[in-house]
Formats: structure tokens, sequence, C-alpha cells
């Protein structure tokens, strides 16, 4: 940490005396404001900017989901808490102070040129791990590439988890862990193996170019920039597995043993906030496929208030975090084994005897693993999201 900080300061500063020379401003920036709108960017890094707006970077701040939990929280603490909030759902306030959110590029969220400026992040500093450099000289990992708007820089940082760290970990005053995506990961064997979170949230894609034609001829690489986590049906897909590896049958109760793992998240899963839950459902069901019983774990993390009482809204959780009560979400890479129980009666399960012949119950137990949170504005259904499945006839 301390090398690639003091290494790539002082390559910043390279840069910052080339652009004295060289290049002519972009255009765009609102008056005092440092940074410019990703509107400019897409003037050339076209592909990139159609990726970016579909992201939840680009609607960190107006995303309705936020929004409402924002109100709350600002009406909470008398608006006290809207610099805390702002840093990340809208960073480039960390420099341009425009609490306000009049200009554009506020409104912008997690935007280009607050990614791309950035030259140096210390995990160690908790209250600013970035440093920030908005200007001409665009960060990022191409190398040997010119542009006739701004100039680059090598970045190295671009291409580790730092980069995402400073802005997914929240850690609360009394060091409660509300959000621990970067530790978690840093604790896992992806981590150890060099595997950072560019590598699965920012593959390469083919079909696109870094900027359109007509700028420039390119061959260098382009890097998805949709950034799909827990609201990506593909990415929670690749995420899990479950196995039934026993079905046993007593007069009282049908037991299913099943393996859980976590087999492609490099974080804890679910990670984020809070709210959101991984749910194992159990069922057992009748040869017509209705459901007779149905078992659930869920895997989250649950934080308490000072009086140990669970905090459940999202509000709460950023206001009033003290303890975690419970954290049993799933590891990267980790399996784990669970027990179902379906408490049954004989005549439930035993064969059926009718005028001398023989009805099979032909019953069955399937289990399923979903993702699930329930945003105030959305109904539950909205969001619960089918992860991996198994099922099995019952002997
Ligand atoms: C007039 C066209 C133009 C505009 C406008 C423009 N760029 Fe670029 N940019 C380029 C070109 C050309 C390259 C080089 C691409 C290549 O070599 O494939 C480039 C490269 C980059 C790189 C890669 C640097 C590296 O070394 O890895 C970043 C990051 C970047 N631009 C960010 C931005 C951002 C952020 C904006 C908006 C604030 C922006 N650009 C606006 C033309 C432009
Ligand atoms: C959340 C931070 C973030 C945001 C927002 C972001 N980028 Fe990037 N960008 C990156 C990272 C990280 C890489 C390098 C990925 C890698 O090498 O694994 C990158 C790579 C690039 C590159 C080099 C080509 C490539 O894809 O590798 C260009 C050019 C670029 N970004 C332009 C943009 C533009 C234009 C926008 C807005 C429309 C934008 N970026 C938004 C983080 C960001
Ligand atoms: C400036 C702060 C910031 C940086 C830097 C940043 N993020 Fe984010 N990221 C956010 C915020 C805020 C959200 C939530 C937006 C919302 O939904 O309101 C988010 C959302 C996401 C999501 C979507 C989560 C979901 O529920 O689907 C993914 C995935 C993600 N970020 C990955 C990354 C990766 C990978 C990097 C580094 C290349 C990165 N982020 C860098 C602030 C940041
Ligand atoms: C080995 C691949 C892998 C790595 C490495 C990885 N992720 Fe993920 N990430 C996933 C998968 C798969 C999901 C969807 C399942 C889930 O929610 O855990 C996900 C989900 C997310 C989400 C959505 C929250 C949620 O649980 O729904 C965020 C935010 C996120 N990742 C950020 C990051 C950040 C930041 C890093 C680096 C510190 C990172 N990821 C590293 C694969 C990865
Ligand atoms: C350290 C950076 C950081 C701070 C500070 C922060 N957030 Fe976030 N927030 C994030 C990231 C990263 C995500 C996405 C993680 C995930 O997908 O679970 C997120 C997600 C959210 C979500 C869920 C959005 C969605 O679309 O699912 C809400 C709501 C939210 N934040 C509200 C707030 C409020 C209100 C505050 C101020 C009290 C705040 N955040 C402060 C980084 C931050």
């Amino acid at each position: 940490m301390e090398t690639l900080e003091s290494k790539w300061a002082a390559v910043g500063l390279v840069g910052a005396i080339l652009l004295v020379v060289a290049v002519p401003a972009l255009a765009g920036e609102a008056k005092g404001n440092p940074y410019t709108s990703a509107k400019v960017c897409a003037g050339c890094h076209e592909d990139i900017y159609q990726m970016w707006s579909r992201s939840l970077h680009a609607t960190a701040l107006t995303d309705p989901v936020f929004d409402v939990v924002y109100m709350q929280v600002l009406k909470a603490t008398d608006g006290k808490a809207r610099e805390s909030c702002l840093r990340c759902h809208a960073p480039t306030t960390r420099v341009s102070r425009d609490y306000s959110l009049r200009q554009e590029v506020t409104r912008e969220g997690v935007t280009c040129d607050f990614c791309h400026t950035i030259s140096v992040v210390n995990m160690n500093n908790r209250a600013e791990p970035y440093t920030l450099r908005p200007g001409t000289v665009k960060f990022g990992p191409l190398g040997e590439t010119t542009s006739p708007k701004h100039l680059t820089t090598f970045s190295p940082v671009h291409e580790t988890s730092e980069l995402c760290g400073g802005c997914h970990e929240l850690v609360a005053k009394n060091g409660t862990v509300i959000m621990g995506t970067y530790s978690e990961w840093k604790e896992s064997p992806y981590a150890a193996k060099g595997v950072q979170c560019q590598d699965c949230h920012m593959p390469t894609v083919k079909d696109a170019t870094t900027v359109k034609a007509g700028v420039k001829v390119s061959t260098k690489r382009v890097n998805k920039h949709d950034l799909q986590g827990g609201h990506s049906v593909d990415q929670l897909q690749r995420a899990a597995r479950v196995e039934i590896l026993e079905v046993s049958k007593a007069s009282d109760a049908v037991r299913v043993r099943v393996r859980v793992t976590n087999v492609g998240s490099g974080h804890k899963m679910p990670t984020g906030i809070p709210s959101r839950k991984v749910l194992l459902t159990g069922r057992l069901k009748d040869a017509r496929g209705a459901v007779l019983r149905e078992a659930t774990i869920r895997y989250q993390k649950v934080l308490a208030d000072a009086q140990h009482k669970p905090l459940e809204t999202d509000a709460d959780i950023f206001l009033k975090p003290s303890t975690v009560l419970l954290d049993n979400r799933l590891g990267p890479q980790e399996s784990r084994i669970e027990e179902l129980v379906f408490p049954v009666t004989r005549e439930m399960i035993q064969d059926q005897v009718i005028g001398g012949r023989t009805y099979q119950r032909n019953l069955s137990v399937e289990v399923a693993l979903t993702y699930s949170y329930t945003p105030l504005i959305l109904q539950p259904a909205d969001m619960v999201q089918d992860m991996a499945k198994d099922s099995r006839p019952l002997q």
C-alpha cells in the first residue's frame, strides 16, 4: 500500500506538469466544478457511456430506492447526514461541494470523471481513502495511449479492488461494519489468488471500442462498465449451488440434508447493505406438485441498535448501528451442510391401500436458493430472484 501510494503520487505529478503545456480543456464543466459531465465523455467513449448509463453507478443518486431512504435519513438527522451519504452516492461533491445537487455532473452519481481522476487509494485512511486529482489527466488501465482532449496516465490502482473498496466498505464510528464488501473480499481466497473485483464485475467485452470511429482507430480492450451485482439474474445464477445429499423419511418427519455453496461470489453472499438476504427454501410436495410443507433458512447479517433491537429498515441500519447481532452469510467458496425438517404425520407419507391396491404417494422434495431484497418502494415479489435449485422424489 505504502509503495503504491508514493509511486503513483509521483506519476500524478508528472501528468499535472504535462497538462500545463499541452492539452485543450474539455468543454462542459460547470463553473467552479473541476469535474466534467459523462455527456462530454460520451462524445468519444460512446460504447462505454452506454454501458455505464445502465449501471446502478449512474443512478446512485437518482434511483428512487436510494432517494426514499436518503429523505428519511435527512429528516431524522435534520439534514446532517447529507454530506456523508453524498460522499459515495454523488461523490463529486467531495470536491465540488455542490450539496444543492444543481449541477448535472453531481446528479450523475458515480460518474466517469470521479473514477478516472482517482490517483491513489489508501484503504488505511478511513476518513478519505481516495486522493482525487480532477482535471485534464484521466487515470486508466491502458497505458501507452493518447487522446486529443485529455492527458492520460497509466494507473495500476484501476485494476485493483482498492479502487472500489473506498466506497464498498462502510464502517460506523463505533467500528461496526455496516457494509464490508471490500474486507470480505480481502479475507477471501480470491484476494489471495489476486482475483480483483474488476475480474468478475468488469470483464472485457467484445463488440465495443474504447472510442467511436472517427476519433481514433483503437485496438485497446474495453471493460464492461455496467457493473452487475445483486440486481442481475446472470450474476446471481453464477453465484451459488444447492444440492440435495440425502432425504430420510421417519414417521414424524421428512429430513433433507442439503449442501449449499457460494461458488462464484467474491465476498460474502449476500454482501452490501444488510437488508439483502439469501433464502434457502425446501418444499415437500405431493404427486400433483401441491406444497404440503415448507421450511426456510435465511442467510443474512443483522445489525442491532444499542438496546440490541434488530434493525430492519435501511434508514435505521444507517442511523443506529451498534452491534452485529448475527452474520450467517456464506463466505466466498464456503460450503455448508444444512438440514431441513418437514414435520409430517404417518398418514401423509404412507402409501395408501384402497380395495387391496396400493397407491403410492409420489411425494417429492425441492430445494431452492433465492435472493431477496425488499426496498420500501417495491413489492416484495419485485426483488426475489432464483439463484439455484435441486429436487428429488421421495423413496
Ligand atoms: C475528443 C474525444 C474524447 C473525449 C471527449 C474524452 N476522451 Fe477519453 N480518450 C479518448 C481517446 C482517443 C483515448 C485513447 C483510447 C485508446 O487508446 O484506445 C482516451 C482514453 C481515455 C482513458 C484511458 C486512459 C488510460 O491510460 O487507460 C480514460 C480513463 C478516459 N479516456 C476517460 C475519459 C473521461 C472520464 C472523459 C470525460 C470526462 C473522456 N475520456 C473524454 C478520447 C476522448
Ligand atoms: C466505478 C468507477 C468507474 C466509472 C464510474 C467509470 N469507469 Fe471507466 N474504468 C474503470 C475501471 C476500474 C477500469 C479498468 C478496468 C480493468 O482494467 O479491469 C476502467 C476502464 C476505462 C477505460 C479504458 C478501456 C477499458 O474499458 O478498459 C476507459 C476509456 C474508461 N474506463 C472510460 C470511462 C467512461 C467514459 C466512463 C463513463 C461513461 C467510465 N469509464 C466510468 C472504472 C470506472
Ligand atoms: C464513488 C463510490 C463508488 C466507487 C468508486 C465504486 N462504487 Fe460501486 N456502487 C456505489 C454505490 C453508491 C452503489 C449503489 C448505487 C445505488 O443503487 O444506489 C454502487 C453499486 C455497485 C454495484 C451494483 C450492486 C447491486 O446491488 O446490483 C456493483 C456490482 C458495484 N457497485 C461494483 C463496483 C466495483 C467493482 C467498483 C470498482 C471497479 C465500484 N463499484 C466502485 C459506489 C461506488
Ligand atoms: C469471484 C467473483 C467476484 C469477485 C472477485 C467480486 N464479486 Fe461482487 N459479486 C459477484 C457475484 C457472483 C455477485 C452476485 C451474488 C451476490 O450477491 O453475492 C456479486 C454481487 C456484488 C454486489 C451486489 C450486492 C449483493 O450482494 O447483491 C456488489 C455491490 C459487489 N458484488 C461488489 C463487489 C466488490 C466491491 C468487489 C471487490 C472488493 C467484488 N464485488 C468482488 C462476484 C464477485
Ligand atoms: C462508503 C460509501 C457509502 C456511504 C457513506 C453511503 N452509501 Fe449507500 N450504498 C453504498 C454502496 C456501495 C451501495 C451498494 C451496495 C449494495 O448493492 O448492497 C449502497 C446502497 C445503498 C442503498 C440501496 C440502493 C439500491 O438500489 O439497492 C441505499 C438505500 C443507500 N445506499 C442509502 C444510503 C444513505 C441514506 C446513506 C447516508 C446515510 C448512504 N447510503 C451512505 C455506499 C455508501
